[in-house]
């Protein structure tokens, strides 16, 4: 049976695939639909330090190939995470990884801290695509920011790892990426959505409240490939930082694109609307690729796509 097990900075997952924070709840809201059983990693809901109701509705229309989101970070909020969500977290039969959001330093950094000593939590994801209340300003797409952000985190999460999850409306992925790894980064994640709209012609008016949402799904895989790739040749190769990959996963072979760009795991959420087993059936697909192809440990292939100027590579 070949072996689909990764290690991720020192976490070890019995196989690459996880679930997109906010497309499956806090933990088992989707137990009927998907083996979480199966599932690498479960990722959680963003969590904020204040609960938060979110955006007016509209806030999620289905686009060609994709879905637009502007959920507007709605969740619970730190302390009902603990005292709600933890105790049905402990008995997931899956590592759990916490995805953090914020609207200032402090935020982050008070909701990582009461992350770090959590039996249950397996590592922290931080989705730093939000603006910070102060000047308005987004965390992910300043290097300078990014940086001091999570050398912060990294602070107060001393015993757990932290990915950074990267915004992919920046002008220069390479630099966000060399920032959260300079910060302290243990891992990276990318990409999160990509800031877009859609128009009702009839009403002539934005088809979401918000007017601006976040792309996913489908549309965008192609654009993610390319950043995982960049990101992975440009410092993380160098620098041994593992690399979750997503955006458009939903079959195989999308999967094994991620790994072999420079994917250690990769992330399933857009595709859990249409089908929740898809992680599971990503899983079965890979383990027959693997046989196919003759090689034992997934692991091996990750990074391993051949570009022109590249030395070959050896014969699998
Ligand atoms: C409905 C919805 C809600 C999301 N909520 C969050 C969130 O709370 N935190 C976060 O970091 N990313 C959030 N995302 C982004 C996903 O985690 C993921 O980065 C993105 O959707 C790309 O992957 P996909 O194409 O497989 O969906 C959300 C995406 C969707 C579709």
């Amino acid at each position: 049976m070949p072996d689909l097990s990764t290690t991720l900075a020192g976490l070890k997952l019995a196989n690459p695939t996880l679930t997109c924070s906010g497309t499956c709840g806090y933990a088992k809201e989707y137990a009927d639909f998907m083996d979480l059983s199966q599932l690498g990693a479960f990722v959680t809901k963003s969590i904020t330090r204040e609960e938060r109701p979110g955006n007016e509705p509209t806030r999620i229309v289905e686009t060609r190939a994709g879905m637009l989101n502007a959920i507007g970070l709605a969740n619970v909020g730190l302390k009902r995470f603990l005292n709600e969500k933890m105790p049905v977290i402990r008995t997931m039969p899956c590592p759990v990884i916490a995805n953090v959001a914020g609207y200032s330093y402090e935020d982050y950094v008070e909701t990582c801290a009461a992350m770090n000593g959590l039996d249950g939590i397996v590592g922290v994801e931080l989705n730093v695509s939000c603006p910070n209340v102060k000047d308005g300003l987004t965390f992910g797409t300043d290097p300078v920011r990014l940086k001091d952000l999570t050398r912060q985190v990294k602070n107060v999460l001393p015993d757990k790892p932290l990915i950074v999850k990267l915004s992919p409306n920046v002008e220069d992925i390479i630099a966000t990426a060399r920032a959260a790894i300079e910060g302290g980064a243990d891992m990276l994640s990318l990409v999160n959505t990509f800031t877009a709209m859609a128009v009702d012609i009839w009403k002539r008016k934005p088809r979401l409240a918000n007017v601006t949402g976040g792309l996913s799904g489908p549309a965008i895989k192609p654009i993610a490939l390319h950043l995982v790739s960049r990101v992975y040749r440009g410092i993380a190769r160098s620098t041994g930082t593992p690399i979750i990959g997503m955006g458009g996963v939903q079959f195989w072979q999308d999967a094994v694109e991620f790994i072999l760009a420079g994917a250690s795991a990769v992330s399933i959420g857009t595709a859990l609307f249409v089908d929740p087993a898809t992680p599971n059936k990503v899983c079965t697909g890979l383990e027959e690729y693997l046989a196919k192809i003759g090689v034992e440990q997934l692991s091996d292939l990750v990074g391993t796509l051949e570009l022109p100027g590249d030395k070959p590579k050896a014969a699998l």
